[in-house]
């Protein structure tokens, strides 16, 4: 049955103040990068679930939200994550990532070693729900890979907005946290992103950019 229609506005701008807006945005993402030395200082878990609302409130195929976000703040259990996680990278960089492979992450600095999984304070873990139960029923989540990549793009953003440092962070294969993290088969674990404040002495690669005018193109009738 079709839902009830309800009012929706947004609040009336002028085009230069939109535009201010952008420019303010823009000037604060370009300070986003991501973090892989952090500090030990706590974040209250409030902000924590703040931030994953956020993410939460994000546009899905069918209005399904097919993610879960699993927030991992104990110690012993971060210690096991990264023991994990530095298992399945030991075994990418010493024979599992390609020659080519390695050479793209060269520049990054990168390497099996993530001390970062037991400093940051939160390990926010995100799993894609591609298909779930209802009633015996196995029901199928629609888009739910472009829907969870769009939930973790708005909980990065406001992580950022706010004012912390993140890490998308994909050891994989990254079954293990499905198990240590005592989810069900159908939740795939999708990207791991500590959260926290970046370390006094925290360092990042200076990367070259891709331009935008390389990943935007006019059509060619388009208006000024
Ligand atoms: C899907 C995805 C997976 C990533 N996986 C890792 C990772 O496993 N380890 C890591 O250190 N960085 C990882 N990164 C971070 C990238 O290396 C980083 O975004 C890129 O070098 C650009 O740097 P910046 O985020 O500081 O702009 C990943 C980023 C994305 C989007």
């Amino acid at each position: 049955m079709p839902a009830k229609m309800i009012p929706y506005s947004l609040a009336e701008r002028s085009d230069a103040e939109l535009q201010s807006r952008a420019d303010a945005l823009l000037a604060e993402m370009a300070s986003r990068r991501s973090c892989r030395v952090f500090s030990d200082r706590p974040i209250p878990r409030r902000l924590i679930e703040t931030l994953i609302a956020i993410g939460h409130s994000a546009p899905s195929g069918a209005n399904r939200k097919p993610w879960r976000f699993v927030a991992v703040g104990d110690p012993a259990l971060k210690h096991e994550v990264r023991l994990a996680a530095e298992a399945e990278e030991r075994a990418n960089y010493q024979h599992r990532f390609p020659v080519d492979w390695l050479e793209a992450l060269e520049p990054i600095g990168t390497n099996a070693q993530k001390p970062f999984l037991d400093v940051a304070p939160w390990l926010v873990v995100m799993f894609r729900i591609d298909w779930e139960e209802t009633g015996g029923q196995r029901v199928q989540n629609y888009y739910p890979m472009e829907s969870t990549g769009i939930a973790a793009g708005m909980f990065l953003m406001a992580c950022h907005q706010v004012g912390l440092a993140t890490l998308t962070h994909t050891p994989n294969p990254m079954k293990f946290l499905r198990e240590l993290l005592g989810r069900p088969a159908n939740e795939k674990p999708f990207l791991l992103i500590p959260v926290g404040w970046p370390a006094a002495d925290s360092v990042v690669p200076d990367l070259p950019k891709k331009p935008l005018s390389e990943a935007l193109q006019w059509n060619a009738n388009a208006p000024m």
